[in-house]
């Protein structure tokens, strides 16, 4: 099996003015390990994994397989001769051919012995889930199943790496949560080395040894699923990885890495501030809804916040609470715990768990 290296990989398409796809890609995928490129369409997921699978020449950098030199801007190794193997969101397998005949078709290609080739599908179906429907036609299959044979088509041909371009997206809510796990269990199983594509913060989550996230063509940040949610590197992650309030504040006493923050509503946050804070600083404070507690404010006390909207979402009810300095928290809490709409509550947020990040200064503001 192995590992990926990409080495300040850029990519520009050659489109007008609007900057490259990728820029600057450097970024170390272990061997036998689960790796997604998450983040929103048109940020470079698939171009990046489309210069690993050798279907496209960097303008500058490389990327390695193990210790091998697979792509440069004047050698690339063709997609073929680098052990991979690619599952896309179009899944496209062929309507007419049995399952059988859909899944050998790599060994086909390469000429493997019929015996041994039938050995290999044998395989690979087992792997999904698929063992004795290799006579079907994908019409006599579910969504799920045409998936799995998919898969199948790309595992048959014992890659060490697999490629997966957004491959659930086609499926509904349930399905796509079953072959989540599918997935998950079958990287550990083969020990292949996958690199999976997704917009979908949750499905990163759910599945990554690593994630990759990506913005405008550059990476943000490289961890595990616990490092990006928790520790998000700024403030494009922490939005991107499930809900955040971002509340602006000024930084009002420092000692060291900590921070006195007072918000605009006179909340008193103490927080760890990021390198090169200064006293007076304006910051923003990423806060997740589930870190933030209502208690009802006694008649006539001021509260504060108000609350103005509240939805039942069965597990939590979510909140939205108007401060007095007019912003919003989005507050997720128990169902147990039930406020009115115009009830006033104090707040309580668990500062540990929240991040600091500089105040982006409008543009048209900047000196
Ligand atoms: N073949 C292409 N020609 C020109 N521009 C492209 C091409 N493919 C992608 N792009 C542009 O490159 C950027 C990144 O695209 P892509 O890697 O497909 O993003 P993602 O997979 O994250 O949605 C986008 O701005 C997209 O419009
Ligand atoms: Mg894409």
């Amino acid at each position: 099996m192995a590992g990926i290296t990409i080495k300040d990989v850029s990519k520009n398409y050659g489109g007008k003015s609007e900057g490259a796809a990728l820029s600057g890609l450097n970024l170390e995928i272990r061997d036998n390990t689960f790796v997604t490129l998450l983040g929103p369409s048109g940020c470079g997921k698939t171009t990046t994994l489309r210069l690993i699978a050798g279907y496209l020449v960097p303008d500058t950098g490389s990327v390695h397989v193990g210790s091998r030199l697979v792509s440069s801007p004047d050698n690339v190794v063709p997609p073929e001769r680098r052990g991979m193997g690619m599952v896309f969101q179009n899944y496209a397998v062929w309507p007419h051919k049995t399952v059988f005949e859909n899944v050998v078709f790599g060994l086909r290609i390469r000429k493997v012995p019929m015996e041994q080739a039938r050995a290999q599908v044998e395989k690979a179906l087992a792997l999904v889930n698929l063992t004795g429907l290799g006579n079907r036609l994908p019409s006599e299959l579910s969504g799920g199943q045409q998936q799995r044979v998919a898969l199948a088509r790309s595992l048959v041909v014992e890659p060490e790496i697999l490629l997966l371009d957004e491959p659930l997206s086609n499926l509904d809510a349930k399905l796509r949560e079953k072959m989540r796990s599918e997935l998950k269990q079958l990287q550990r199983r083969t020990g292949i080395t996958f690199v999976y594509v997704t917009h979908d913060q949750a499905e990163a989550l759910a599945l990554s040894d690593q994630i990759a996230v990506m913005h405008g063509g550059l990476l943000q940040q490289f961890g595990t699923p616990h490092e990006v949610y928790a520790k998000p590197a700024n403030r494009i992650v922490a939005d991107f990885m499930g809900l955040v309030n971002l509340l602006p504040g000024r930084v009002q006493v420092l000692a060291g890495k900590q921070g006195l923050v007072v918000t605009p509503g006179g909340m008193n946050l103490e927080l760890d501030v990021p390198d090169g804070t200064k006293l007076g600083d304006e910051v923003e404070v990423a806060i997740r809804p589930e870190d933030v507690t209502l208690r009802a404010a006694a008649q006539g006390t001021a509260g504060n916040g108000t609350i103005r909207e509240l939805t039942f979402l069965g597990n939590i009810i979510e909140y939205f609470v108007t401060l007095g300095s007019g912003e919003e928290l989005r507050v997720q809490a128990h169902p147990s715990q039930h406020f009115e709409t115009g009830q006033r509550v104090a707040i309580a947020i668990d500062a540990a768990h929240c991040n600091v990040f500089p105040r982006a200064v409008p543009a048209r503001l900047a000196a």
